[in-house]
């Protein structure tokens, strides 16, 4: 008789974004006259840069001749990409992480589950509260937070509070914590931290020989110049942090699928009787063991990022969401909503309106304007009251669904 996963039932309800699709397919095939705007997940509407198209199109051409053909790649990605990574993405912010530090990947999503592979069973586990649901349902998944308590939060989690009250950043845990998840700018509330913020993060980690398992998937986002774009721009960083990258929301690859994960060689664990390990050689035996590597392809559209031309496209594409996310800000606060985030993020932090709960204001909007938001409440008990608008549209979209909300 076959045994499951018995932490799988553990899980609250099915994962969000798929529990959102459901509720509006219900929705579509009631009311099929609806106009429907998703800002609901966060996933981008604007075509691919020429750039990477272009080097896609040129690459598959090379699989196609006996030179240009590739079969597996290293699982560690092509160097060619680790360097370009780790020259622009790092050097040129005088952080120091080497090309061989730089895990390329599917998925910023598979890679923040697929670390606890590395990981201890018996690590305590902090997560801010509300927080991207993957860091939670990942470690009940894989057994690392006991019973689900009646309120919906975990035995075993610590859970860090960010709301108006402390301006979205958490507070250090007041105890020992041993894997910390910090994702700045923040998913789901938009909110940054500056480097005496994440200063003091390092500082606790380091002290406590507790790993940051930074998620800096929006980093391309940031407008303020001071805002830190990586963890390692703080000392000490390499020391206690790894850091979850993706080409998802910044050149459009949410489809095309390509990330990456930053391992520092000197990031130390520990084994039950105290011997140091490094982290690193656990996840390149990790990847090498259950990865096949990204498609060659899909690593030519990546390094195309960082070419000249791709990054000036990059950059328009960034310009254009952050262009929306500021239109949706600006609309909503004059139609008197209290509205955060859409700064150096692509998502907009809504204060629910008459005491609604979350999920009644998505099936408020959703019926009566035919738009779709994600609640606060599907982030953690501390999301409730709260809603999530994504920038990722179109412009006319954008404008069209802001214009429905604010004369409901
Ligand atoms: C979100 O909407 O929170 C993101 O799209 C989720 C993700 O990137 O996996």
């Amino acid at each position: 008789m076959v045994q499951v996963n018995e932490n799988y039932l553990k899980l609250k309800a099915g994962y969000l974004f798929p529990e959102i699709a459901k509720r509006v397919k219900l929705y579509s095939q009631s009311d099929k006259s609806s106009n429907l705007i998703k800002l609901g997940i966060g996933d981008v509407t604007e075509p691919l840069p020429k750039a990477c198209r272009d080097a896609m199109a040129k690459a598959l051409n090379d699989m196609g001749t006996s030179q240009g053909f590739r079969g597996y790649g290293p699982e560690q990605g092509y160097s060619w990409l680790r360097e370009k990574i780790s020259e622009h993405d790092f050097f040129s912010r005088g952080c120091e992480i080497l090309p061989e530090e730089i895990f390329v990947s599917d998925g910023s999503k598979c890679d923040s589950s697929n670390i606890l592979d590395i990981l201890g069973k018996d690590n305590s586990i902090a997560v801010t509260d509300p927080v991207y649901p993957v860091y939670v349902d990942s470690n009940v998944m894989t057994g690392r937070t006991g019973d689900v308590l009646e309120d919906g939060t975990y035995q075993g989690l610590k859970y860090l509070a960010i709301n108006e009250d402390n301006n979205f950043l958490p507070e250090l845990p007041k105890s020992k914590v041993d894997i910390l998840y910090l994702c700045f700018p923040n998913n789901p509330t938009g909110a940054t931290i500056t480097k005496e913020e994440l200063k003091k993060w390092v500082d606790y980690a380091i002290k406590n020989k507790s790993l940051i398992l930074f998620d800096a998937a929006y980093e391309a986002f940031i407008q303020d110049k001071d805002i830190p774009h990586s963890i390692y721009e703080i000392e000490g960083a390499k020391e206690c942090a790894i850091e979850f990258r993706s080409f998802s929301k910044n050149a459009g690859f949410t489809g095309t699928r390509c990330a990456y994960t930053v391992v520092p060689k000197n990031l130390l664990g520990f084994s039950s009787k105290n011997e140091k390990i490094e982290l690193w050689s656990l996840w390149n035996r990790r990847q090498s063991t259950k990865f096949n590597g990204v498609s060659y392809i899909v690593q030519r559209g990546a390094e195309a990022v960082y070419s000249l031309e791709g990054k000036k496209e990059v950059r328009g594409l960034i310009d254009f969401y952050m262009e929306n996310a500021a239109i949706m800000k600006n609309k909503l606060q004059t139609a008197g909503y209290k509205v955060y985030g859409g700064d150096n993020a692509p998502y907009i932090w809504i204060k629910v309106p008459d005491q609604m709960t979350s999920w009644d204001f998505f099936d408020f909007l959703l019926q009566k304007v035919s738009v779709v938001g994600t609640p606060g409440s599907g982030f953690g008990l501390s999301g409730e009251g709260y809603f999530r608008l994504s920038a990722f549209n179109s412009r006319s979209n954008v404008i069209d669904a802001m214009e429905r909300i604010i004369t409901i």
